[in-house]
């Protein structure tokens, strides 16, 4: 996979070559540059165009830093307490793998560190029982992620800390009736590659008109 990571990165090649990012240095992103990626993200699909998002740009360390142990709260209770099985893979319920593991601890213990989070935040979803109400957002977060990617800049579509949920709004001072749908922690990558992500084939998960019926690849080339 190639190692491009400018802004003439093909939008398929580009797509094929954004893993989550968890080892990050600590160097500043240009206001510019940040302005340059909510310009992309906000180009993302809403119900009804509606956007009713907002973008939380946050480089206060004070802030981040309570967020960060509200997230290794979350991380020590989610994939913390099945450190050994995950590395050992004994672990049958495990999805990460053990190199991912290693790479989201990092994360987890440096989260604080990322120059810059976004948070992403979608009104009117705190007590909307609609569960496809972050169709409303994710879209655009992945917008980010990738525009992030042509910069060269490294990033993780993040939720650990929200059975803080409340803790963060407040420290935000995020509207009620709003819930934040992700933290994405941004930054140079120190460590690792723009490598294709693993992922299950297309041939085991797409049907033909039918759930569970398979499509037999060379025909549908
Ligand atoms: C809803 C959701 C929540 C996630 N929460 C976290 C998180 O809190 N911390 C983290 O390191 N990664 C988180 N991830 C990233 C996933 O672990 C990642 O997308 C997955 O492992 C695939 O990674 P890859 O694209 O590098 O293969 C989350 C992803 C999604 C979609």
């Amino acid at each position: 996979m190639s190692k491009k990571s400018s802004k003439d990165l093909g939008l398929i090649e580009g797509l094929h070559s954004t893993p989550a990012r968890r080892y990050l240095s600590s160097d500043q992103i240009k206001d510019e540059v940040l302005m340059d990626l909510l310009d992309a993200a906000i180009r993302g699909p809403s119900g009804g165009n509606n956007q009713d998002w907002g973008w939380i740009i946050l480089k206060d360390q004070k802030k981040k830093q309570l967020i960060s142990d509200w997230y290794r709260e979350g991380w020590q209770r989610a994939y913390g307490v099945r450190r050994e099985g995950i590395l050992n893979e004994t672990d049958k319920s495990d999805t990460l793998g053990p190199k991912n593991y290693l790479s989201a601890e990092h994360l987890a213990n440096n989260i604080q560190n990322a120059p810059v989070w976004i948070i992403a935040v979608l009104r009117n979803t705190a007590s909307s029982g609609n569960p496809r109400a972050g169709a409303s957002i994710y879209g655009a977060v992945q917008h980010l992620m990738l525009a992030a990617r042509a910069h060269g800049i490294g990033a993780t579509l993040t939720t650990l800390y929200s059975s803080h949920e409340e803790d963060v709004k407040k420290l935000l001072g995020i509207p009620k009736d709003a819930m934040t749908m992700a933290l994405i922690p941004l930054g140079y990558p120190e460590k690792g590659r723009w490598a294709q992500p693993k992922r299950k084939p297309v041939s085991d998960i797409a049907f033909r008109d039918h759930w569970g019926q398979s499509i037999e690849y060379s025909k549908i080339r």
